[in-house]
């Protein structure tokens, strides 16, 4: 993954809790930094990095996502006190997206998309358990008269306080009923085999290798001494996913059954 150093706070998005902030780089890129040192843990930024490769190798559009190193001399030109604390808690690697400038949050009452964009999208969040894809909160953006990806901290809800076994993993996730785009994803059948034959061992095994071992050291010491091994970690996801998909049938049945 491409690595970037910051060089400047330009200013926070207060959207949401987690209070990502816009900054500069040394590439002279805008990004949207996602703190390590947030609420949410280390763990919403491994969750970041793991959605987003999969969501590309399925096709769909998000910001390109970078890890970013952050110095923590830059909270002492900051202001604000809370924004100073992330800061000095995050430096070190953090996690980016590229800015898209003159991005829209995507409204549902006036943007529309393709049964097939919507399917997609289902099928995707319905795979890494999203929350955070309701009307209220799309995270989705409109840039370039196409929707784009955006925030996956929330997603992976079975790895907090995990030791790495996989339970259940075709369990349907019941919260895709509340999916914003759950009305238009009428060809979730027919999505369902050319998305799953798209996740191959191999690039679910590139989408951890792009987690770095300081992420996954940090979140093992959270709690699982059988995941300090960083390897040991990475397949633990691995199986999950692969275990998740084999036993498909019942999650992807879920969320066609929250249509009706
Ligand atoms: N890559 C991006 N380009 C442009 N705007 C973004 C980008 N990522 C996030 N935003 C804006 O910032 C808001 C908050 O970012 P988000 O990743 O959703 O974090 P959270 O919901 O945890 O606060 C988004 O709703 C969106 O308006
Ligand atoms: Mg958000």
């Amino acid at each position: 993954m491409r690595r970037v150093d910051v060089r400047r706070y330009v200013t926070p998005l207060r959207e949401g809790g987690s209070l990502p902030a816009v900054v500069e780089a040394d590439d002279l890129g805008l990004y949207v930094l996602k703190f390590r040192g947030a609420g949410q843990g280390v763990r919403a930024l491994m969750a970041e990095i793991i959605c987003a490769r999969l969501a590309g190798a399925l096709g769909l559009a998000l910001p390109e996502v970078v890890l970013a190193e952050l110095d923590a001399e830059l909270a002492r030109t900051e202001p604000d006190p809370e924004i100073q604390d992330l800061i000095r808690a995050s430096a070190g690697p953090n996690v980016a997206l590229d800015y898209l400038p003159g991005a829209i949050n995507f409204d549902p009452a006036a943007d529309h998309v393709s049964s097939d964009f919507a399917s997609r999208l289902v099928w995707f969040d319905t795979l890494v358990s999203n929350v955070d894809r309701t009307a209220r909160n799309t995270n989705l953006l409109v840039w370039q008269g196409q929707p784009w990806l955006i925030d996956h901290g929330a997603c992976l809800t079975f790895h907090h306080a995990w030791n790495g076994a996989v339970a259940d993993p075709g369990k349907p996730f019941a919260p895709i009923a509340d999916h914003v785009l759950l009305p238009g994803a009428t060809a979730l059948a027919q999505v369902d085999g050319p998305l799953a034959e798209r996740l191959t061992p191999a690039v679910l095994q590139a989408a951890l290798a792009a987690v770095p071992d300081s992420f996954l050291v940090q979140a093992a010491g959270q709690g699982a001494a059988t995941l300090a091994e960083p390897a040991l970690h990475r397949q633990a996801y691995v199986q999950y996913f692969q275990a998740r998909l084999a036993d498909r049938r019942r999650w992807v049945q879920g969320a066609i059954d929250a249509r009706g």
